[in-house]
């Protein structure tokens, strides 16, 4: 009898769990949680280990064996959502309390269906399209068990050596906050709780871009101005977008590394903005505060990382390790474990995952690459490349060239066109440049294919036949580039050329005569110095993903209309580094090179079309407001050709006089508007002053100043004045 009751009253208990009704509250939820959990089950919350290394069964078998069901997170590197929802249920029915496990996974740009590099995408600068990436990418992330993406990365990068540039939306702090904004909804969603929505991650919190010489994981100093003037604003931005989750740096800012900085990690991102989700260190970011000489240990290591306010502790252990001694010595407050944990479970419980645990499992071809989000990538993919010249109109190609000499280790490729962090993407579904131009041109148009050389090495075997292709065609097509594994994470280059070898092949079948053609796929701006002159046109295609080589083949043949335009300045040589359009004005503007040009290549924005856009007057419905009033700014763009065509328009805003130095033009607001063939467009901008002319300094407290600004659209300029 007495066994009966003492049943009876377990059961009742667990009916009444709180946390598990979900009709109360998430907050409600997380404080009836909380006291039920041992030291240990928290702190568990707190660690996030990987599982399957890769996605071989046997691996993946035997490292679930390992895993604990009260572990807190797992990186889940497996495409099969039943292998989660085994998982889970681990977690679900084996643990004592029931927390389910967050999975995360780097779903950069797509998962399945990859898209364009980030910094590529920035150049369609249609917030919209990356947005509907981002979406795709989550449907196909949460119907193969993933809920937490390590995205969108929004380190504002000048330095194109830095491998990472490729991962972010460019160097410019606005668009890099704009996209924020885009990716966050297109992952989240409306809710987080919805089906096919993840979690974003914002990353990697901050100043990780500025690793000295782009060395990756190196020392970063920043000064307080820039970092709150140019670092910070696409944080905030995300942040108030409504991101679950960030993730510390890898990086030393000034002198405290990014995951031990309590004044970035708590007194900014929590405090002052009130972000109520979590942050998770990098991988090991925790353990290299060692490396980096202010812990002497694992644990100082821990309590420093902890203390500073990293609630996840990506695979290195160390708090599982350190962080139950640390609370009995006193050291670590049980109050601060709690609020940790609470904001791990706040995530949790918004994604839903204590109501729904599992995951569908649809099959494979409903799941992944379905015909609309090819379609999708496609249209990214073409309108993130760059028209950066096209002399004497040698594109599109016209209809009487039918022999196509087709050249360069571009060509043929299916790996490389994925860019780094390419998901789960598989070569065996990219479009190569070859098959897209095969579809494009039809067996009318004869393609001469010749690889040329490799990416890099020292072998020109290839150059002769090279060059007989082109002798044989009516021009040349040439398709160089950068491997995947020279941009991204430990992609760093001292040199931003392409390898010799390559600008090699270029002279050698410059030597033909024929009209060159130089379409190129990299991951992060290049020094055309050399290359510029022997080519006619270049298209920069970026790592376009899936749908890159059809994408490429639609520009050439002129079916597209390019429309992209860069979202950071190409240098020319890797001397002028660093080189972006917002710099502060110089004392005497004489101070350059003596060797080299004053300008870059080519300047973010910098982008053509096959049609002609005339800008008319840039018109303002006032030139002097006071600091609470707006103005309206109006730009009527025409399309003076016979095609149709989508014209981005960049808005900028200089201060010339202020009481800190503010850099020569800022952007602040983009719209790409599509214009028909002869028709005309009218793009308006509304100056808020609060938003748009104001500054932050060094402590990141924004003034708003009275006096001149300037308003420009490409070189129209126009004047007004805040008053008091
Ligand atoms: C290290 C990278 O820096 C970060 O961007 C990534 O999300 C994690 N590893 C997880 O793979």
């Amino acid at each position: 009898m007495a066994f009966l009751l003492s049943g009876w009253l377990a059961h009742a208990q667990e009916v009444k769990a709180l946390y598990k009704n979900k009709d109360a509250s998430i907050e409600e939820r997380i404080e009836d949680l909380i006291p039920r959990m041992t030291l240990e089950e928290k702190v568990l919350q707190m660690n996030q280990w990987t599982y399957g290394k890769n996605a071989n069964p046997n691996n993946i078998e035997t490292a679930m064996k390992k895993v604990r069901p009260e572990i807190g997170s797992l990186i889940y590197r497996s495409t099969n959502p039943l292998f989660r929802n085994q998982i889970q249920k681990k977690a679900m029915e084996e643990s004592r309390l029931g927390i389910p496990i967050i999975f995360g996974f780097d779903a950069i740009h797509g998962y399945k269906t990859v898209f364009p590099i980030p910094l590529a995408q920035a150049c369609t600068w249609d917030v919209e399209l990356v947005r509907r990436s981002c979406e795709v990418s989550a449907r196909e992330c949460w119907l193969s068990g993933v809920d937490w993406t390590f995205s969108p990365m929004i380190d504002v990068a000048r330095d194109p050596r830095w491998g990472r540039v490729a991962e972010g939306y460019g160097e410019d702090s606005y668009a890099n906050a704009a996209f924020a904004v885009a990716a966050v909804q297109g992952y989240q969603g409306d809710s987080l709780a919805d089906k096919y929505t993840i979690a974003a991650c914002l990353k990697h919190y901050v100043g990780y871009s500025l690793s000295e010489g782009g060395r990756d994981y190196h020392y970063s100093d920043v000064s307080g101005q820039t970092l709150w003037e140019t670092f910070m604003p696409p944080y905030r931005a995300g942040v108030a977008a409504g991101a679950a989750t960030l993730m510390s740096g890898f990086n030393d800012i000034s002198g405290v590394p990014a995951s031990a900085n309590y004044y970035t990690l708590t007194e900014i991102l929590k405090k002052r903005w009130g972000h109520d989700g979590f942050v998770v260190s990098d991988w090991g970011s925790v353990e290299n505060l060692i490396a980096q000489g202010v812990a002497k240990d694992r644990k100082e290591a821990g309590f420093k990382s902890f203390m500073a306010g990293v609630e996840m502790d990506m695979v290195d252990d160390v708090y599982v390790e350190n962080l139950p001694q640390l609370v009995e010595e006193g050291m670590v407050p049980m109050s601060s474990i709690d609020e940790a944990v609470r904001r791990i479970l706040r995530v949790k419980f918004r994604l839903g995952l204590f109501d729904q645990p599992y995951v569908d499992d649809i099959p494979e071809k409903d799941r992944y690459l379905r015909p609309t989000d090819l379609a999708l990538a496609e249209q990214i993919a073409a309108e993130s490349m760059v028209l950066l010249k096209n002399e004497n109109q040698l594109l599109p190609i016209q209809p009487t060239a039918k022999k196509l000499a087709i050249i360069g280790p571009m060509v043929m490729d299916s790996v490389n066109l994925m860019g780094s962090w390419e998901g789960m993407g598989e070569p065996r579904h990219v479009s190569t440049i070859y098959n897209g131009l095969q579809k494009e041109f039809g067996a009318d148009t004869k393609l001469i294919y010749a690889k040329g050389c490799a990416f890099d090495g020292t072998d020109t075997l290839g150059f002769a036949e090279a060059r007989k292709a082109a002798m044989e065609a009516d021009m040349v097509l040439l398709f160089l580039g950068e491997q995947k594994k020279w941009s991204g994470e430990n992609g760093s280059r001292s040199s931003i050329a392409l390898p010799n070898i390559q600008e090699k092949l270029m002279e050698a079948i410059y030597e033909t005569g024929k009209p060159i053609v130089l379409v190129l796929s990299n991951g992060r701006p290049l020094e055309l110095l050399r290359l510029n002159e022997l080519a006619g046109a270049i298209l920069e295609i970026w790592q376009p993903g899936t749908m890159g080589g059809a994408a490429v083949a639609g520009i050439l043949s002129g079916r597209i209309n390019p429309s992209g335009k860069l979202s950071i300045t190409f240098p020319r040589t890797v001397g002028q580094i660093p080189m972006y359009y917002n710099m502060r004005r110089p004392a005497r503007w004489m101070g350059y090179y003596q060797d080299i040009d004053k300008e870059p290549m080519y300047w973010l924005g910098h982008g053509l079309s096959y049609t002609t856009y005339s800008y008319g007057e840039l018109q303002l419905s006032a030139r002097k407001i006071n600091k609470d009033e707006k103005i309206r700014a109006r730009i009527e763009v025409s399309n003076m050709g016979i095609r149709d065509g989508k014209e981005a328009v960049l808005w900028f805003i200089s201060d010339p006089v202020a009481s800190v130095s503010r850099p020569v033009k800022e952007l602040k607001f983009f719209e790409k508007k599509h214009i028909d063939a002869n028709g005309v467009q009218v793009y308006e901008f509304e100056i808020d002053p609060g938003r748009d002319l104001s500054f932050y300094d060094k402590n990141g407290v924004k003034h708003l100043e009275s006096g001149r600004y300037l308003v420009q659209v490409q070189d129209e300029k126009v004047e007004f004045e805040i008053v008091d």
